[in-house]
């Protein structure tokens, strides 16, 4: 244990570019949203200022209309594909006075949550910080809400805004794209990783796609919302944005502001999260706005319900079926699915932050049997398989990129 402690740290170390981290060198060079906030809650272990940092680094890029883009480019790397220049939100709707360099969508919210679990490992150290964030992380729920839930579940406007970029949650809307019209350009991805462990030609395709669409339309929001054929309710954006709004309330009360606007959210998410209970499988998923229909996908991210606090003991069986075919919990889609791929990124592998969200959620909703279950494969998956960025549910095969910041995190936070 001491020996996978001092790797893990030594990965939030040597993906420390100085205030903010990378998920890994090479594959993803720099800041995402929601790996930067596992990042904080990795570093709160053992370094508490560098945590704080990280969240206010994250935040150094957020939006005049509040949004906190999914990627911060702070320092720009030619082995990364979509740059900069090809999200092309330097005259975006919404940025406003925020100069930093960022792509044009978001990411799960899971921020509040997680500055939220900061504050609460060392309340001395971070009163002063938790109070200079809260008008940061509330505009940003603001937008969320004016800008993503208008059926009160949180609709994705990319598939890389759910951070499931390939989940089979969204295969009927991305058929709905026709990408002819896309731009040549040359995946990197590839080159630093397995191309069996990443989206397809024809999810790339369509992902610059929407990266174009969006880019036409100057990231404007409304425009978006109304034009995009890709709109989809995803229980990863709602559930993190359901527990996060819930986190947000608690900090109200902390630093004295009145939490009533925040209470109303939460009573929209949590009516919006239970629409996404899709009755035939007897889970949460998504819905394409587009056409009405549910996914159909028995995945991780309809058992973070737990996480986004519905106490509903429907979808406790389904979860124990997925847990039975699996050799580690919890796969990113039912190991008896059709499109279960237990390599292939978001098609089946395991994903220990995903763990931690399922896991606690669990343990809240008093299912600790469960819970140790989720928890306890997270520590056999890292202790034999290493800190990869995602894992075979059935061999545990590591995936993905190496020495990655979240799974490390994720070890030090919760699971060793
Ligand atoms: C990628 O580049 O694969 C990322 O998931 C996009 O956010």
């Amino acid at each position: 244990i001491a020996a996978l402690d001092a790797e893990a740290r030594r990965i939030l170390q040597l993906n420390d570019k100085g205030g903010y981290t990378v998920p890994t060198a090479g594959l993803y060079p720099y800041q995402w949203n929601w790996d930067s906030a596992f990042a904080a809650l990795g570093f709160a272990t053992f370094d508490i200022d560098r945590a704080w940092r990280e969240i206010e680094t994250l935040f150094s890029g957020q939006w005049d209309n509040g949004m906190v883009p999914h990627i911060l480019f702070h320092v720009m790397d030619e082995g990364y594909f979509p740059s900069y220049d090809t999200w092309g939100t330097a005259d975006a709707v919404g940025r406003g006075a925020c100069t930093l360099p960022s792509s044009g969508i978001s990411q799960p919210p899971v921020a509040a949550s997680l500055a939220w679990e900061v504050y609460r490992a060392n309340p001395a150290a971070g009163d002063g910080r938790l109070r200079a964030l809260y008008p940061k992380l509330l505009a940003y729920h603001r937008w969320i809400m004016d800008a993503r839930a208008e059926t009160g579940a949180v609709v994705i406007t990319h598939p890389w805004e759910a951070g499931r970029d390939n989940a089979p949650d969204w295969d009927e809307a991305m058929a709905g794209i026709d990408p002819a019209g896309v731009q040549p350009y040359t995946r990197r991805d590839t080159g630093h990783v397995d191309a069996r462990m990443r989206p397809t030609k024809d999810d790339y395709d369509r992902y610059i796609w929407l990266v174009q669409f969006g880019r036409d339309r100057k990231w404007d929001d409304s425009q978006i919302a109304a034009e995009s054929p890709f709109r989809v309710a995803d229980p990863t954006m709602t559930f993190t944005a359901l527990r996060s709004t819930r986190d947000l309330a608690l900090m109200a009360d902390l630093v004295g502001e009145d939490r009533t606007e925040i209470d109303g959210w939460i009573a929209r998410l949590e009516e919006g999260a239970r629409g996404l209970w899709n009755p035939e499988t007897r889970s949460y998923d998504a819905i394409n706005l587009r056409t009405g229909n549910r996914a159909g996908s028995v995945s991780n991210a309809g058992f973070l319900a737990w996480w986004g606090g519905l106490r509903d003991e429907r979808a406790l069986p389904v979860l124990r079926d997925v847990l039975d075919r699996s050799t580690y919990a919890v796969p990113s889609y039912d190991p008896a699915g059709p499109q279960f791929d237990s390599l292939r990124y978001w098609r089946g592998p395991v994903w220990a932050v995903m763990n931690f969200m399922v896991g606690n959620g669990l343990a809240e909703a008093g299912q600790a049997e469960l819970a140790a279950r989720v928890r306890g494969d997270t520590a056999r998956m890292i202790a034999d398989h290493g800190f990869a960025e995602y894992f075979d549910p059935l061999d545990g095969t590591p995936a993905g990129g190496g020495t990655f910041t979240w799974t490390a995190a994720v070890w030090l936070a919760w699971a060793s």
